[in-house]
């Protein structure tokens, strides 16, 4: 099956009301880019400047809580994120799930609410190091996916996103046999969990992703976009990004 590229940032803790103008040059590329889908994940406090800034682009959070609203002070709503103009949001990125003690069942939880209000989700998984050296990456990646793919994912609104946590903001990839051999397990796993709709979900690989390695990482086979950290911060590192995947 086809599945469209798709190019998603993920600004973390960075970004001021003062880079939102880097978006200006991100969205003419995207504009330029037609075949490729280009999403942006930013600070809950950008998130509605940022989609008032650069409507074409799909903005969106790096997190939301999974209770639709109540007594959770300093977090933020599915239903909050969307108001702002988020389309979609991150779920269990492998900095939540070691800064914030998140755990593959809270991806899920955030994963389903973030759906009940209409948002598309990037769900993240990946190993660490230790568990690769220790022959276990594979094992890994698939328990995390059975335990935080909801059983009602599929591609119109799900996407997971493969990040080795040692790969992320350390200039080190995986090989790209190593990656092609993680995301063939992750397409098979998800193929036994939601059956067909698996071939409609996208697969993208994350951790430091640039735009001298993308045109040979979105080229290897199943992965169907980037999710990229540093180098989504700026349009002079994005832009390349985007065209590798045109
Ligand atoms: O979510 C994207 C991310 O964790 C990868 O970060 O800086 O290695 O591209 P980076």
């Amino acid at each position: 099956m086809m599945r469209r590229k798709l190019v998603a940032g993920n600004w973390k803790m960075n970004g001021s009301l003062a880079t939102l103008a880097e978006l200006d040059a991100i969205a003419q590329a995207a504009a330029a880019a037609p075949g490729v889908d280009v999403a942006i994940a930013v600070p809950f406090t950008l998130i509605h400047p940022a989609a008032v800034r650069a409507p074409g682009l799909a903005i969106g959070a790096e997190d939301v809580h999974e209770a639709e609203s109540g007594a959770h002070t300093g977090c933020v709503s599915a239903a909050m994120v969307r108001e702002a103009g988020a389309s979609f949001t991150i779920a269990g990125h492998s900095e939540r799930r070691a800064d914030q003690g998140e755990t593959s069942h809270d991806a899920w939880a955030k994963a389903a609410a973030a759906h009940r209000q209409g948002l598309n989700v990037i769900l993240c998984c990946g190993e660490t190091e230790a568990e690769r050296d220790a022959g276990r990456a594979e094992r890994v990646v698939q328990a995390q996916i059975e335990k935080s793919v909801p059983d009602h994912a599929d591609g119109r609104w799900f996407t997971l996103a493969y990040e080795p946590r040692w790969a992320i903001g350390t200039g080190r990839t995986p090989t790209l046999d190593e990656i092609a051999a993680i995301h063939a397990i992750a397409r098979a796993k998800l193929r036994h969990m939601i059956g067909d709709a698996a071939d409609g979900v996208r697969i993208l690989y994350g951790g430091s992703v640039v735009g001298g390695n993308a045109g040979d990482i979105l080229a290897t086979d199943n992965v169907d976009g980037a999710l990229v950290g540093g180098a989504s911060l700026t349009a002079a590192k994005f832009v390349p990004i985007i065209e590798a995947a045109a």
